[in-house]
């Protein structure tokens, strides 16, 4: 049995829907399009003031996909990483609850953990040794004597809002915000990731990858224009160029791109199709996140801006839908892990930083989508709406 049917059968039928739509724009030499051509203005992605309100915006105060609860396998496991200069530490409790907090200690701020991986019951600072729990407690200081009154419960590690659902874990970036994934996501989207079985996802490798401007950065993830093209001799073998099938949920998407092997389903019947082996069916999770699932496994693309609006770091990372057990399933899994980082780095976003360089020199007033890539449109649309209006 494929993974495709360890979904529950809504999800399978949409699958399908979607590959029958894709093997009929193949078929007509067809693909989806927006209304009308877009023009986008080249000050969205130089404009500081704008780049700063959507970090405070976008990144600050809306729900983000922090990763899966594979990023957390046991109790005691964590995950630090920084967005947006705040420093998120999750950790699992000992309790079995992911929770979320700012990495920054309360005796005088330095971060409790370096940004990578790991378990330990015990995060203990490395400045003076405050000791907090799995669960944030500060449990132990050094010469607690010299600390008359402290009250310990008011000292724990700053939590944030998190909350794990469908195997994915969401949160916001400032503390008491109230979050609710499933109203975030929209009913359609929300079920189609519960069909997914994310939860039994483990993560098996992420790579840090720098671009341009956060936005720039993302508008590589939404058509499927550019394949013949820029990767010729990568994507382009696998995957159809310049069709797609493009579906608005709420602010996020979904891109449905057909493989070359697509049209061997018109031969065989619906009931032995596997979608996800002939078609890919990627979530741009709304601001900064794109999804993609794959029979085996799933890739996280999270695009952070960066330290000035011209900078952003991508981490990419890969899941395994079936457990990793076996030295072959590490070799195939760090096979398809470097085959896309490297196709990020040395085509997509190796292009994005003369981009970047190319929308300074002042050549184009705006950039333009065509209406072959609805995606961009719809993106840049729901950035308006939600950080600027
Ligand atoms: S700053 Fe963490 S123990 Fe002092
Ligand atoms: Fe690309």
């Amino acid at each position: 049995m494929g993974a495709d049917s360890v979904g529950k059968d809504p999800l399978r039928g949409e699958m399908i829907a979607l590959t029958k739509r894709l093997i009929a724009h193949v078929e007509n030499g067809t693909t989806d399009h927006a209304n009308d051509v877009f023009r986008e203005p080249v000050t969205n992605y130089t404009d500081t003031a704008k780049w700063q309100r959507e970090r405070e915006v976008l990144f600050g105060k809306s729900p983000l996909l922090l990763g899966l609860s594979g990023d957390l396998p046991e109790p005691g496991s964590y995950r630090a990483l920084t967005i947006c200069d705040i420093p998120v530490l999750l950790i699992r409790g000992d309790d079995g609850v992911a929770r979320s907090f700012v990495n920054v200690c309360r005796h005088r701020g330095a971060p409790i953990i370096d940004d990578e991986r790991g378990k330990q019951r015990r995060y203990t600072c490395v400045y003076h040794a405050w000791t907090y729990d799995t669960v944030g407690c500060l449990v132990g200081l050094p010469s607690a004597d010299a600390f008359d009154g402290l009250d310990r419960s008011e000292h724990g590690l700053r939590q944030l809002p998190l909350e794990e659902r469908h195997g994915m874990l969401w949160g916001i970036l400032t503390p008491g915000v109230p979050l609710n994934v499933a109203e975030w996501l929209g009913e359609a989207l929300d079920r189609e990731f519960g069909g997914f079985n994310f939860g039994s996802c483990e993560w098996f490798v992420s790579y840090s990858i720098d671009a341009a401007n956060w936005k720039l950065a993302m508008d590589t993830y939404f058509e499927a224009y550019h394949f013949a093209s820029l990767h010729r001799n990568t994507i382009n073998l696998i995957t159809y160029n310049d069709v797609i099938a493009f579906d608005a949920f709420e602010q996020h998407q979904r891109n449905g791109f057909p493989r070359r092997n697509v049209l061997e389903l018109r031969d065989r019947p619906e009931t032995e199709w596997e979608p996800l082996n002939h078609m890919s069916s990627i979530y741009k999770v709304f601001p900064n996140v794109a999804v993609t699932v794959a029979p085996e496994a799933v890739l996280i693309s999270q695009v952070l801006p960066g330290p000035t609006v011209d900078t952003s770091i991508t981490i990419q990372s890969t899941y395994s839908r079936s457990p990793i057990d076996s030295d072959e399933r590490r070799v195939e899994l760090d096979k398809r892990a470097r085959f896309i980082r490297d196709v990020i780095l040395e085509e997509d976003y190796f292009l994005n930083h003369k981009i970047g360089a190319g929308l300074r020199s002042g050549a184009n007033d705006h950039l333009t989508f065509g209406r072959n890539e609805p995606g961009l449109h719809h993106f840049h649309r729901m950035v308006e709406e939600f950080a600027h209006r």
